[in-house]
This record gives C-alpha cells, structure tokens and sequence, in this order.
C-alpha cells in the first residue's frame, strides 16, 4: 500500500491482510490489554458477586487477519470482531471454533451499535474511514465504551502521504477535541519516514490510549 489508492474500494487489504497473519501483536494491543486488566472492572457489567465472574469484552473494529483478536480472546476477553474485508472471514470461523471470537464482515460506517465494552481497539484502519462518516462513527465508539473502559487506537495525521486520499487525517487539535471527557492515559504524535505494505511513505500517526470517564 505504497501508493494508496484514493478510494477505499480500491485498497487491497485482502492482500496486506493475508500478509499479516504471522506477525507479532501490536504493541497497542499488548498496552490495552494490561490496562483493561489492571484496572478496575468497568462500571455497567453484571452487577453483585456474577460480575466476578463475567468475561470483559473486547471490541475490534478493522480487525484484519485476526492476531489481535486472538490475542484478546486469550487474555480472557470475549472479542467482538469487525472488517470490511470479506477474504478473513474465514480465518475468524475457525479461530472462534475455540475462542469465544464473533466476527462481523462489514463496513464500520454502517454499524449502528457495537456491544458494550470494556475494551474498544483499532489498529491502524479509523483514518480508512470516510472523513464525513468520521464524527457518527467516533460517537458510536465512545458510546459504546463502559465508564472506566478502555480506547486504544490509531490516528493517522494531515501530514502523512496519504492525507490526500479519502479518509480522516487530523491534526493534533482535532485529536485532543475528539478525546474531549476520556482520561488520557497516552496520546503520542509521531511522524517518520518509513515503509508502507509496498514502498516508502511519511508517516503522522497518534497513537492513543484513554480511559472512558
Ligand atoms: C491497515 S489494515 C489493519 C488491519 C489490522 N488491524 C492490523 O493491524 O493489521 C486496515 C483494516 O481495516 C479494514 N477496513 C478499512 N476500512 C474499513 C471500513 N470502513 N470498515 C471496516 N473495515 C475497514 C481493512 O479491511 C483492513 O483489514
């Protein structure tokens, strides 16, 4: 994805998705996890001495070849899994053979609700989203988390190469205002010269971890 296509349409992520599938977890996912598991149990869950017992759950939204949310099952959490991309369906079938994983084949713009969460993650796949579908989606996140929920996601910034294309890059203000009532538990801009799937790219990417408040 070196020279990203202007249109989601025409992105390849079946092809960047099939290429995933024996990489390590993302170090996002690794600082989600510990958060969500060292702090107190979300407030809205099972309520009295079940709430114990009931597993935290897991939202994956742009999900790809399944390495998060595998790993996210196997940390206890029952994992609600999202992508547009028709070719992983599959692999999610079988993993929830034996993980409690239930994944959706679906553009995340049309999804009207996503289960109450004590985890929301996306890794790298909210700037795909369309820029005037942007604002309904976020809302739909923050919403979705529970008081004390934790969001770990990646943005990407109006100064990457692919700022031109359709999707939703932002500056820093807009980031801090989206992150408006969350507690910020990490919000780190960077911007570097680096590789994409298929060439060289400047990078401005946010990587944000809060905590619903
Ligand atoms: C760059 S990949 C990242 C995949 C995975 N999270 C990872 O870190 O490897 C972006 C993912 O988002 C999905 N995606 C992009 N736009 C989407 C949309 N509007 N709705 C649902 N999924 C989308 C793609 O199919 C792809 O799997």
């Amino acid at each position: 994805m070196g020279e990203m296509p202007r249109r989601s349409p025409e992105r390849d992520f079946s092809g960047y998705n099939a290429a995933q599938a024996e990489r390590p977890v993302r170090p996002l996912a690794r600082a989600a996890v510990s958060l969500a598991l060292a702090g107190p149990r979300a407030a809205g869950q099972v309520p009295g001495a079940l709430a114990a017992l009931a597993p935290r759950v897991a939202v994956e939204l742009g999900s790809g070849a399944g390495v998060e949310a595998r790993f996210l099952a196997e940390n206890g959490f029952e994992v609600h899994s999202y992508d547009a991309d028709p070719s992983v369906a599959d692999a999610y079938a079988e993993l929830a053979r034996s993980l409690p994983i239930s994944h959706t084949t679906a553009d995340l713009a049309q999804i009207e609700t996503f289960p109450a969460a004590d985890l929301v993650l996306s890794c790298a796949t909210l700037p795909f989203v369309r820029r005037d579908e942007f604002p309904a989606l976020w809302r739909r996140i923050l919403d979705s988390l529970r008081l004390g929920g934790i969001l770990a996601v990646d943005l990407f910034g109006d100064r990457d190469d692919w700022a031109s294309t359709d999707g939703t890059f932002l500056s820093r203000d807009e980031v801090e205002q989206l992150l408006r009532g969350t507690d910020v538990l990490e919000l780190v801009e960077e911007e570097r010269e680096g590789r994409s799937f298929s060439g060289p790219k400047h990078w401005h990417t946010y990587r944000v971890l809060a905590r619903r408040t």
